[in-house]
């Protein structure tokens, strides 16, 4: 499998002689002169790889090391070095850098570095493949989730790489995004999916309630302390637990929270004995934690702590794209016997431009409302909920779809893809895809410009 790499190195011979090895071993190559312009490559999609110069104009190599440690897990990384940045670069290496260069460098090194890279990488997506078939063989139950929109695509892609770790995971998003499915995504693909998923809403317990519920307690602990309970934490152990609305741990268990990620040790309330468990942590709220830790509202040291890694859910309305497939995936649950026969082009229209405040939850209750009231035959507007009546379906300017479009622009977007394909397909090679495409250079040339599009690289992308 060939990889997809980004080059970042100031030095054009280096750009030049590096890239066009790396292409010839029949890799998809990316370059880019300075950090500033890496950055912006690291914003728009997510490598395999990404060999990266320490020392760099604009943003330093460590700095976009750091970033990709954050943001793109799944990368890796081998950082060159000149001389004075080999301390740097042995902290990267401890840090999960695959390896660094000293320039100048051996290519037949680079080269053996990434065989050994895409080994690796072809084992973790075996062990992906056959997880996915054990998990899917449960058929698409409540538990599945559907999104087909490139942040989605690339959510459940970071869901599956965040699983593989046992650092605690804070998932942010507005209500009814699917926090609690990519909680129990997370746990499901762990190497902890055997053990226990404890889930603790922790806004729906009083101050001391709470903690007696996390960590237990002794008998007579506090009033209605009736006999001796283990806490969540003890149920948890070997598995993961779920703190629900951690934005709402009052300070006095926050305090004690933070001693478990710590050190592994809590104390139930009214004994001296220290409890150690392995549990991992995965934190959900809908709350801005970061505004609530610049009023003092959460500490600081446990926000940390709780959000080493971070999965942000989008709310609905900037993945309109989802739409069509959420609606779906809800039909082949709540059409009973499948004797809904589908939705008509006003009802589309409703569903495809609503704000939805609430999210998929929202839409999840918007569907099985219109199958109950529907009954059978087809979905129309007049089966919604009233809150979708936000949108007039018979607005002439909104486009009467179904997640159809006018011929053109579907032609348009094919056109798109399949270029993008071709190109990918060929290492950006324009010489070459259109050959195979059938057309000039001069041609494609042109239809890529039209779609804006970048060959991948052909060892020299930045012609
Ligand atoms: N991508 C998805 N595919 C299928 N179903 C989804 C998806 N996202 C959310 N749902 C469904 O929408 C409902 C709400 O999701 P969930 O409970 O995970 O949201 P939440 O973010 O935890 O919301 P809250 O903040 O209100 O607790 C659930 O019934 C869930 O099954
Ligand atoms: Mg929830």
């Amino acid at each position: 499998m060939p990889l997809d790499i980004l080059l970042v190195d100031d030095e054009p011979t280096l750009r030049l002689v590096v890239g066009d090895k790396l292409a010839a071993a029949g890799h998809r190559v990316e370059v880019a002169s300075d950090g500033a312009r890496a950055m912006e490559r690291l914003a728009e999609r997510v490598y395999d790889v990404v060999i990266c110069d320490l020392l760099l104009p604009k943003v330093g190599g460590m700095r976009i090391f750091e970033h990709l440690r954050r943001e793109a897990p799944g990368t890796d990384v081998i950082l060159i070095t000149g001389q004075g940045s080999v301390p740097d670069a042995v902290q990267a290496l401890r840090n999960g850098a695959v390896d660094y260069l000293t320039k100048p460098f051996d290519l037949e090194r680079l080269l053996h570095e990434l065989v050994r890279v895409e080994e690796q990488r072809e084992l973790a997506r075996e062990l992906r493949r056959v997880k996915s078939a054990l998990l899917s063989a449960g058929g698409a139950g409540p538990g599945a989730m559907v999104g087909r929109s490139t942040v989605m695509q690339r959510l459940f892609e970071r869901v599956e790489t965040l699983a593989g770790s046992d650092a605690p995971v804070l998932i942010t998003g507005e209500s009814g995004t699917g926090k609690e499915l990519v909680a129990r995504a997370l746990h499901e693909r762990s190497p902890r999916a055997g053990r226990p998923l404890v889930t603790v809403n922790c806004a729906a317990f009083p101050e001391t309630l709470l903690e007696a519920e996390l960590f237990g307690h002794e008998r007579g602990a506090f009033t209605g302390a009736f006999k001796k309970r283990d806490g969540r934490f003890r149920v948890a152990d070997g598995g993961t637990l779920f703190l629900d609305e951690v934005a709402e741990i009052p300070p006095q268990a926050q305090v004690k929270l933070l001693r478990v990620l710590q050190e592994g040790a809590f104390q139930p309330l009214g004994s001296n004995e220290t409890v150690k468990v392995n549990v991992r942590i995965i934190s959900a709220t809908h709350q801005p934690l970061k505004q609530l830790v610049a009023d003092h509202r959460f500490r600081e040291d446990l926000y940390y702590r709780l959000r080493v890694l971070d999965v942000r859910l989008p709310p609905l309305r900037e993945r309109r794209g989802d739409i069509p497939v959420l609606v779906e995936h809800f039909l082949g649950r709540f059409s009973a016997e499948r004797r809904i026969t589908g939705l008509t082009p006003r009802a589309w229209a409703v569903l495809l431009h609503h704000a939805w405040p609430g999210n998929v939850r929202e839409l999840e209750h918007a569907i099985h409302h219109a199958c109950v009231l529907a009954g059978g035959g087809e979905i129309d507007a007049h089966h919604l909920p009233d809150e979708l009546a936000d949108v007039d379906p018979d607005d002439a300017s909104l486009p009467l779809d179904g997640g159809i479009q006018p011929l053109a622009t579907a032609l348009r977007e094919f056109e798109r893809e399949y270029l993008q394909r071709a190109l990918d397909a060929f290492g950006g090679n324009r010489t070459r895809t259109a050959e195979k495409l059938g057309i000039s250079r001069k041609n494609l040339w042109e239809k890529l410009r039209t779609h804006g599009l970048k060959p991948a690289g052909d060892g020299r992308a930045e012609d």
